[in-house]
């Protein structure tokens, strides 16, 4: 059962957690602003929500924040590249991407309803990136693509299998492939094979998780 904070309670809540505070309105904010646009990224969707039966999985937080700008400008982004965002919810980061010089975007997304608002969000911004509905470990098309980006989706034993196929993919299509890995949680496992090694590691704030890149072609 909820209970609510009497008006007192609240006021203490306010003064002694500005910074929580700030956040949560300017969240509250854009959450108001893009229903006004009629679209929806940034609307947290906690696991329960999604009818997430496996406790393996994530629910939806957006990562594209001015921060994720910063990590893609280290990057020297060409016509040519091609990104996915594997676990891409309602495609929050595919906007950046396009924001940031990637010219092809495509997301791919296991629930139904992410999947279905994120093409949504990308049809009312005229953005012309595919969504795919499917779970990570099932995907086949990991070739067609030289950049992976990931806010972790999901836990080690997930990980490990798409990790397979992405190193699969490099078998029969070899090719530099760099992954954006934010709040790497499996980071031992992308090096695991040692197909794969750390390039860089980007923290905007001490407290924050940073972002890993990694890259197949390191001499
Ligand atoms: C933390 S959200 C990240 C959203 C987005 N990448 C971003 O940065 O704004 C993780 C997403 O991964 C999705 N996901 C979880 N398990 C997955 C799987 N096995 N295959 C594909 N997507 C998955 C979840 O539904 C969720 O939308």
């Amino acid at each position: 059962m909820k209970v609510q904070k009497s008006l007192p309670q609240r006021v203490l809540f306010v003064i002694t957690h500005p910074r929580i505070y700030w956040d949560l309105m300017q969240y509250k904010l854009r959450v108001f602003f893009e229903r006004v646009k009629g679209v929806d990224f940034s609307k947290v969707e906690q696991a329960p929500a999604l009818n997430f039966d496996d406790y393996r999985l994530n629910g939806y937080w957006s990562s594209a924040n001015g921060y994720l700008d910063v990590v893609l400008r280290t990057l020297q982004i060409d016509i040519k590249d091609k990104v996915l965002d594997i676990g891409c919810g309602k495609g929050a980061a595919l906007v950046k991407f396009k924001k940031m010089g990637f010219h092809c975007v495509d997301g791919l997304e296991y629930t139904e309803k992410l999947s279905e608002i994120a093409r949504h969000n990308m049809g009312k911004l005229n953005l012309n990136c595919q969504i795919f509905q499917s779970d990570a470990r099932l995907f086949n098309s990991y070739h067609d693509y030289n950049y992976f980006y990931l806010y972790n989706p999901f836990t080690g034993d997930i990980m490990r299998e798409v990790m397979e196929k992405i190193e699969a993919s490099l078998q029969s299509h070899p090719r530099k492939v760099t992954i954006i890995y934010k709040n790497a949680v499996c980071d031992d496992i992308v090096i695991f094979n040692g197909v794969f090694k750390r390039i860089k590691v980007l923290q905007n704030q001490p407290n924050e998780k940073p972002f890993i890149l990694y890259s197949n072609d390191v001499k």
